[in-house]
């Protein structure tokens, strides 16, 4: 695990926005995992002001988001359809139709659907970096404390902490969603690189967990520390648990000079 303190959460973007185009401008067909939540927002605005000022092309990007709720419209100010063309996809040149999430209706069969978007992912070629936030009780995607680290594209339930932190964004009439699409652990880390962003005191816990605790299917975010390529760019405050900042600051300087020899991405 590569573990990046930056000073600030502007900072966690704008580091996590550096990675996205380096694969996107290195790439002939890049594919992007993406996630939803608060914390790829500012990344989301990092990009969009690099394709407005004519430095980013998404033409010939394709992305698989990590979740999406059952049931939901896409047209519905819940959906994560409805966030990613919010916040990213209505303000860049990527064609939608190569853009996916794992959505699933009431009359459609839940194993069925998850089994075809693992086959989408292979037929585009498998994800390149797959964006990720984390949950305060450690999650990653929807994949909650007890997901199978081995799992794949499924439907989960929503546990009481995730709803409970999520509830911030329903509206009082508004109905919340217990149910949800998710790309599995081991889809996740079948993605080539893995870049978690983490800001905010909130996540310190679970970035202690994640980055110091043992493998686990109670942290799963975890599951990073068996991924080849993961980096983990936070916030001091989300890094406010970790010991060892020294031994991280440091290897970042070294890393980055390994980086600007070989590139970013010099483990493809
Ligand atoms: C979103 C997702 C979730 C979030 C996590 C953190 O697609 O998969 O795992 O990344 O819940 O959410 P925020 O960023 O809102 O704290």
């Amino acid at each position: 695990m590569q573990v990046i303190i930056c000073d600030n959460a502007q900072q966690v973007a704008e580091n996590a926005a550096h990675w996205v185009s380096e694969l996107i401008n290195n790439k002939s067909n890049p594919v992007l995992g993406l996630a939803t939540g608060s914390t790829p927002i500012s990344l989301y605005q990092q990009l969009v002001a690099k394709h407005q000022a004519g430095k980013l092309s998404f033409a010939n990007t394709t992305t698989f988001n990590l979740d999406e709720y059952q049931n939901i419209a896409a047209d519905n100010a819940q959906s994560y359809r409805y966030f990613m063309n919010e916040n990213l996809f209505d303000h860049v040149d990527i064609n939608k139709n190569n853009t996916f999430l794992p959505t699933c209706t009431q009359a459609q069969n839940p194993r069925e659907q998850g089994l075809a978007y693992e086959a989408k992912i292979k037929a585009a070629g498998g994800v390149d970096l797959q964006i990720l936030g984390i949950g305060a009780n450690g999650h990653i995607g929807f994949n909650e404390p007890t997901s199978s680290l081995a799992s794949r594209t499924r439907i989960k339930t929503l546990t009481q902490q995730t709803l409970t932190d999520n509830s911030r964004l329903f509206k009082p009439d508004e109905e919340q969603p217990t149910l949800a699409m998710t790309m599995g652990i081991a889809t996740i880390l079948d993605a080539r690189y893995v870049l978690l962003m983490a800001t905010g005191k909130g996540k310190a816990k679970a970035v202690k967990d994640m980055v110091t605790g043992g493998v686990s299917a109670m942290c799963p975010a975890s599951a990073l520390q068996m991924h080849e390529n993961a980096i983990v760019l936070l916030d001091k405050e989300a890094a406010s648990e970790l010991s060892d900042h020294n031994y991280y600051l440091w290897a970042d300087k070294e890393n980055n000079k390994v980086n600007q020899e070989f590139g970013l991405f010099h483990n493809f």
